[in-house]
C-alpha cells in the first residue's frame, strides 16, 4: 500500500453516479431488457511471482485502493462511502475472503465487475467503480490483476454495507440500461501511425487511469461525455463536487500549453512544478497512484496528454507574465480590499511577483487553475487549503493552510479577485455569493501528517 488519503476521494466522487440516469433511463426505456454478457477473458489458474508483481503495479496504476480502502481500514476491505445526490453508497471489499470480498471470483467473474460492471451474482455496479474507463484494460493485463488480488492480497473478512439510497431508486436494473447507451465495450486498440509510447500513455490514461472519470465534462446521463481524443470534450476539465478537475488539453492558459512534456511528468511523479501543486482530489491520485508509476509510463501519460490539440479554455491570447501593475498596487494596499487581504495572508509565501517558490510554494501568476473560468477550485483551496500529499512516504512540509476561520466570504472574494486580475492572470472576479456556497458545502482538507499512513507495496 502506498501512502492513502481517502478524504478527497469521499467527496470527490459524490455527482458521478447518475441519479438522474437512473430517472431518465427509468423514464425512457421500457423495463425487461436483458444484459447481454460478453465472453470475458480466460488465462491460466496459477500464479507466478512475477505476474502477481505486475498485478500490484496495475493495481495501484487504477488506483484500487484509493476507493477500495476506508480511512484507517484494511487494505482492500472497502467501506468508504462516496456521496450520491441520492445517499451514500459504499465500496466493496475486494480481497480474497471467500465470504465477504471477492475470493469466490473467477477470472471470468472478475474481468466482468472490471470491465462490464456486473458483480458475479449478476447485480449491475453503480459505475462510481469507474468500470466504464477499465473496460479498455487488456487481458493479460486483467488476468495479472486477477492474480494479484487472489494472491497478494491478505483476505479480509469484512461483510459489505447496503446503500443507504431508499427504494425506488436502489434498484439496480436500470443501470443494464445505462451500460446499453453508455459503456463502450472493447478493450484498447494500438491506434496505428502512432508510436508505441504514445499508444502506452493512451492505454494508461484512458483505460486504469480512469483520469476522465475526473477531468472530462458528463454528460445528461452523468456519462463522460468523450471516452478518448477523438471527441474534443475529452479531458477537457470538469467540476466534480466542488473542485475544478483541470483542463489536460494543450490549451495554452488553463490547460497544459505551457507545460513541457517533463514539467507533467514531474508533478504526476511529485505532485508539484514550476507551474502548479496537486490539491483537491488529485492529492490523492498522486499519493496513491501516479508517483508508483515507472518513469517510462509517466513519460509515456505525460507525452500523450501533451498530444492532446487545445480544446475549452476561453481562446484568448497565450498569457504573457506582466507583474508592474500588480507591483504598484501591492505598494499601495489600503486603495484595494483584494491586496490588503493579499498582503496580510498570502504574500509572504505567493510572493509580490506572484512567482511563490515553485515547487515548494505554488505560483498564482500563469497558475492554469488561477486563469480557469470556473473558481471552484481555487475558492475551495482558500478556504480549506490542501490534504496532505505524500512523496515516498513524505508528507509534504508546508501544505496551503485554509482561511476558513480567519476570512470572511468577502475577504476571499476580494483577494481572489485580485490574484485573478493580478500578474496579467486576466480571469474574471469571484463573487462572495460563490464564496458562501462553498463555506457552506465543503470542509477543511485533513492536514495531520499521522493521518497518511506510510506502508509498503504487499
Ligand atoms: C473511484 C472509485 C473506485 C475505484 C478507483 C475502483 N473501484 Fe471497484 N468499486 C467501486 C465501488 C463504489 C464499487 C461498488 C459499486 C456498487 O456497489 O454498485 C466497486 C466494486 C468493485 C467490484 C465488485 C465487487 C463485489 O463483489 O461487490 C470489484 C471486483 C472491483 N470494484 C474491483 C476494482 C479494481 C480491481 C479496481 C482497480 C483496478 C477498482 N475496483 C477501482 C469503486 C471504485
Ligand atoms: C478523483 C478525481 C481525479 C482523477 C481520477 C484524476 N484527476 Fe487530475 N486533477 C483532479 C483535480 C480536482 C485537479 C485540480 C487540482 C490540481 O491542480 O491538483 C487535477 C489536476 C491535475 C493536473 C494539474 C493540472 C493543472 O493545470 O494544474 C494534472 C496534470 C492532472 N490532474 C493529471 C491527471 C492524470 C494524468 C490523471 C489520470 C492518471 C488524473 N489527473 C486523474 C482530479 C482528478
Ligand atoms: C504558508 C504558506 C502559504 C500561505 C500563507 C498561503 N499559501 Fe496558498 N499555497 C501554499 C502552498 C504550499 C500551495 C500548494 C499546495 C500544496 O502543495 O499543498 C498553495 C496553493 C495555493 C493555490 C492553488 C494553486 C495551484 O497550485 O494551482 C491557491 C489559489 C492559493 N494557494 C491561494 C492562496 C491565498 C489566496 C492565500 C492567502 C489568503 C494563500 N494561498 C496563502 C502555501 C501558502
Amino acid at each position: 500500500m502506498k501512502p492513502f488519503d481517502a478524504s478527497s476521494i469521499a467527496r470527490g466522487f459524490a455527482t458521478n453516479c447518475l441519479a438522474p440516469a437512473l430517472a431518465a433511463t427509468l423514464i425512457a426505456f421500457a423495463p425487461g431488457l436483458a444484459f447481454a454478457a460478453d465472453s470475458a477473458a480466460t488465462a491460466p489458474s496459477s500464479a507466478d511471482a512475477a505476474t502477481i508483481q505486475r498485478g500490484a503495479y496495475l493495481a495501484q496504476a487504477g488506483d484500487c485502493a484509493a476507493c477500495h480502502t476506508a480511512p484507517g481500514g484494511k487494505p482492500f476491505a472497502g467501506g468508504l462511502p462516496m456521496s450520491t445526490p441520492l445517499g451514500h453508497i459504499y465500496t466493496t471489499n475486494i480481497t480474497p475472503d471467500p465470504d465477504t470480498g471477492i475470493g469466490g471470483y473467477t477470472l471470468d467473474d472478475f474481468a466482468r465487475a472490471l470491465r462490464e460492471g456486473v458483480a458475479k451474482d449478476g447485480h449491475n455496479l453503480y459505475p462510481a467503480m469507474p468500470y466504464p474507463s477499465y473496460a479498455k484494460v487488456r487481458d493479460d493485463d486483467v488476468a495479472a490483476l486477477y492474480a494479484y488480488f487472489m494472491h497478494g492480497v491478505q483476505p479480509i473478512k469484512a461483510a459489505n454495507r447496503d446503500s443507504d439510497i431508499k427504494w425506488p431508486m436502489n434498484m439496480r436494473w436500470p443501470l443494464k440500461l445505462w451500460n446499453l447507451v453508455f459503456l463502450k465495450k472493447g478493450v484498447y486498440q494500438d491506434k496505428p501511425g502512432k508510436d508505441a509510447a504514445w499508444n502506452r500513455g493512451a492505454y494508461l490514461v484512458q483505460g486504469l487511469g480512469h483520469c476522465g472519470s475526473c477531468h472530462t465534462p458528463r454528460g445528461i446521463g452523468f456519462n463522460e461525455q468523450a471516452l478518448d481524443e477523438s471527441g474534443t470534450e475529452f479531458l477537457s476539465g470538469a467540476l466534480l463536487d466542488n473542485w475544478f478537475a483541470s483542463n489536460l488539453t494543450g490549451e495554452h492558459n488553463t490547460g497544459l500549453g505551457r507545460w513541457s512534456q517533463a514539467d507533467l511528468a514531474q508533478f504526476l511523479k511529485t505532485g508539484a512544478n514550476q507551474h502548479a501543486s496537486a490539491f483537491g482530489a488529485m492529492t490523492s491520485v498522486i499519493n496513491n497512484s501516479t508517483q508508483a508509476m515507472n518513469d517510462a509510463d509517466v513519460n509515456a501519460i505525460a507525452g500523450y496528454l501533451k498530444s492532446l490539440p487545445p480544446a475549452g479554455g476561453s481562446g484568448g491570447e497565450a498569457y504573457a507574465y506582466d507583474p508592474q501593475a500588480t507591483k504598484v498596487s501591492l505598494s499601495r494596499p489600503a486603495n484595494d480590499a483584494g491586496a490588503r487581504v493579499y498582503a496580510a495572508f498570502c504574500m509572504h509565501c505567493h510572493g509580490v511577483d506572484g512567482r511563490g517558490f515553485a515547487p515548494m510554494f505554488a505560483p498564482l501568476a500563469g497558475n492554469p487553475n488561477v486563469l480557469e473560468k470556473e473558481a471552484a477550485s481555487l475558492i475551495n483551496v482558500t478556504l480549506n487549503g490542501t490534504g496532505d500529499l505524500v512523496i515516498q512516504g513524505i508528507p509534504a512540509p508546508y501544505p496551503m493552510p485554509p482561511y476558513r476561520d480567519q476570512l470572511n466570504d468577502q475577504q476571499i472574494a476580494d483577494v481572489l479577485s485580485f490574484i485573478r486580475a493580478g500578474w496579467n492572470n486576466r480571469a474574471g472576479a469571484v463573487g462572495a455569493g460563490d464564496v458562501a456556497k462553498l463555506r457552506a458545502a465543503t470542509q477543511p482538507e485533513a492536514q495531520s501528517a499521522q493521518s497518511a499512513q506510510a506502508g509498503q507495496a504487499q
